[in-house]
Parts: structure tokens; C-alpha cells; sequence
């Protein structure tokens, strides 16, 4: 299925910001639209750090906003791939958030994303078959395998 590449773990990607005001709706907290758009970059970082191949984002899938994030805050990203299929990852991502004076930190924000691989000329490159190192990474695929079946539903 994957062309016989070795597999490999899928590290955790981190990336972080602090909100700024133009960042922020009128509850002076983070609009949406710019987490997404955190996540959605973070999720590209840790398909390319694990496929090492140019990777398009295919679909948003399940992103639930628990609580608010507000300005000021520091705010992390934290993502890994937790499925792989032939050409296409499911990646995890879950953004922190975190007071700067008190340290104080909570999840805010979980999301899946499904990041697939592309070429200048359009054909599809296989990625390497996710290695399951722990108990961990196995739930996780098994999370990553709900959400593709429900990609391919949508897809028939
Ligand atoms: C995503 C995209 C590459 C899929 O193209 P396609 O020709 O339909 O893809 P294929 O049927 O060959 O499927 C390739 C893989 O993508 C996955 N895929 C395709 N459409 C998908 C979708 N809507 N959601 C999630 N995964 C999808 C397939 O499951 C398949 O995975 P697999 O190889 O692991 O089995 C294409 O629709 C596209 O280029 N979309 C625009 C991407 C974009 O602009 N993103 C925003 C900026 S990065």
C-alpha cells in the first residue's frame, strides 16, 4: 500500500504566539477563524516533518472550541500525525492556552486535519506508513481510522 517505504514515528510539532488585539473579537477573545488558521499551519509542519513531501490541506474534520482564549494570552499548538493512509495523514492538533504571569495553562481547542500530498505535476506521492511506538499512538490511530471513514463516507 505504501510502496514498501519503512515506517516511521510522527514527532510532536509545537508552535507558539502570544494574541494580539487585532487577533480578538468584541469579547476580547480569539476570533475562530485565527485559531484555525494556527492549526491549520501547524498541522501542515507536522505532515511535511513526517512525509518530508509537499502536502495540501483536504479537510478540517471534527474541531471543537471548549473554552475561549483570551488577548494576551500565550497560546501553543501542538500537532502529530496520528493516521496514515497511501497518500493522505490525519493530523491531530490541540492548541493551550496559557496566563503569561501566572503560568497557569488549559486546553482550549482540539481539531483534526487531513493533509495530503501533491506535485508540481499533480500526481499523488505514497507517505510512509505511520510507526505505533506506545499504547498512545495506537488509540490515536484508532481515532485517525474513525475520522477517515467518515472522509470516505462524505467522499461515496
Ligand atoms: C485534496 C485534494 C488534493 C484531493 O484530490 P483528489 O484528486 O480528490 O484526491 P484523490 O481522490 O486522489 O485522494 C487522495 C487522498 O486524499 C484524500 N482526500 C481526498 N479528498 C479528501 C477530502 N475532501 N477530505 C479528506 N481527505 C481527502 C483521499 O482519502 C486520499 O487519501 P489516501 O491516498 O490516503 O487514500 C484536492 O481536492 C485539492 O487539491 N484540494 C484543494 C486543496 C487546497 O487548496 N487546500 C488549501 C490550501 S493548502
Amino acid at each position: 500500500m505504501n510502496d514498501q517505504q519503512p515506517a516511521r514515528t510522527a514527532p510532536e510539532v509545537l508552535a507558539t504566539d502570544i494574541v494580539l488585539p487585532n487577533q480578538t473579537n468584541n469579547y476580547n477573545t480569539m476570533f475562530g477563524g485565527e485559531v484555525m488558521a494556527m492549526m491549520d499551519k501547524t498541522a501542515a509542519i507536522a505532515a511535511l516533518q513526517f512525509c518530508r513531501q509537499p502536502v495540501v490541506t483536504a479537510s478540517s474534520e471534527r474541531i471543537d472550541f471548549r473554552t475561549p482564549i483570551h488577548a494576551g494570552e500565550i497560546i501553543e499548538a501542538v500537532a502529530r500525525v496520528i493516521y496514515t493512509g497511501r497518500t493522505s495523514m490525519i493530523v491531530r492538533v490541540r492548541i493551550f492556552a496559557e496566563h503569561p504571569l501566572t503560568g497557569e495553562r488549559r486546553m482550549c481547542t482540539t481539531g483534526y486535519f487531513s493533509m495530503v500530498t501533491t506535485s508540481k505535476t499533480g500526481e499523488r506521492v505514497p507517505v510512509p506508513p505511520l510507526l505505533l511506538e506506545d499504547e498512545h499512538a495506537r488509540e490515536e490511530w484508532i481515532v485517525g481510522e474513525e475520522i477517515r471513514r467518515a472522509i470516505d463516507g462524505r467522499r461515496r
